[in-house]
């Protein structure tokens, strides 16, 4: 198992689902199409989609039907990311190694291609192709617009602006970014236990897998943040203090937010104890969870 080549494998077809979605129409959405696909196509290291594959792997389900689960969260996700770059929220002009969407096309286009990639992620996650029994596509949606709402990266979102500047501590941080991050992340595992049909009972440990995960991940991007390097990381670095994030960085410092991670991980690859070599993919996510420039 190549964690390298998985990633580019997956990252392709993603990139593949996204051209057939976002083809031009031939009249005034042309911009908004352009505006789309700068921000999904060829970018990200589109670890949601991986999890989802290494998940559903667990349990025979066929991968491209998880790898557009896959794509659906991916699009919540760079939704996500357009609208946390704008103006009114980080006011970032780098991502992906490429300027903004709204610096790139208009806040407007912004606004416009956030909003329709959260309906199209609920399109491709609904439709038949993703999985064969519409209750299980049922799920999936239901899932979906919990993690991604107020009860999850919304809300997280509006958690961490209304901490700006103010005294926050582990507890409130670690909700913040369980909210923000961490649901997505853990959905992304969830839709592979879902589409492999597994009962409530069996999912606890892939939950407490992904918990971490979640954490972890937002734990090394405010490392990124904070020690990154610009280049590497494609966007900027240094904005969090200056804007006075609550981050875990800034509640825990340097080492022991670094510490924090490594034991997240470890404790997250437990959760797998019982799994031989089929979990190997969800082993490596982890480790590559924390141990990254980007
Ligand atoms: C960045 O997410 C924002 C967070 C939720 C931490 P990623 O680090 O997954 O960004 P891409 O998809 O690789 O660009
Ligand atoms: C963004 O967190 C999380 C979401 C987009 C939901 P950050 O604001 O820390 O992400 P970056 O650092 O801009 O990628
Ligand atoms: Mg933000
Ligand atoms: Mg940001
Ligand atoms: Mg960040």
């Amino acid at each position: 198992m190549d964690l390298g080549s998985e990633i580019r494998r997956v990252g392709d077809a993603v990139d593949q689902l996204f051209q057939h979605y976002l083809a031009d129409r031939g009249d005034g959405r042309d911009h908004l199409f352009a505006a789309m696909r700068h921000a999904a196509i060829g970018g990200g290291k589109r670890l949601r989609p991986l999890l989802t594959v290494a998940s559903a792997r667990l349990f025979g389900v066929d991968e491209a039907r998880a790898i557009r689960a896959g794509a659906a969260i991916e699009a919540i996700h760079v939704y996500s990311l357009i609208h946390d770059d704008l103006p009114c929220m980080d006011d970032d002009d780098l991502r992906r190694g490429k300027p903004t969407v709204h610096k790139a096309y208009g806040e407007a286009a912004a606004v416009l291609a956030g909003d329709s990639f959260h309906a199209i992620a609920f399109e491709i996650m609904a439709e038949a192709a993703t999985h064969e029994d519409p209750f299980v596509r049922s799920e999936l949606v239901l899932e979906l617009a919990r993690a991604s709402g107020p009860d999850g990266m919304a809300g997280g979102q509006m958690l961490d602006l209304a901490a700006e500047g103010q005294q926050s501590d582990l507890a409130a941080v670690t909700r913040l970014q369980q909210l923000k991050t961490g649901a997505l992340i853990e959905y992304a595992v969830e839709a592979g236990t879902i589409m492999g049909r597994l009962p409530e009972e069996g999912r606890t440990r892939y939950r407490g897998y992904a918990r971490n995960i979640g954490l972890a991940f937002q734990i090394a991007d405010d490392l990124i943040d904070h020690a990154g390097d610009e280049a590497a990381a494609g966007k900027r670095v240094g904005k969090d203090a200056a804007a006075g994030k609550a981050t875990f960085v800034s509640v825990l410092g340097e080492e022991r937010a670094r510490a924090q991670a490594g034991i997240l991980v470890d404790q997250a690859i437990e959760h797998l104890h019982d799994h031989g070599a089929e979990a190997d993919l969800l082993r490596a996510i982890a480790r590559f969870a924390i141990n990254r420039d980007r």
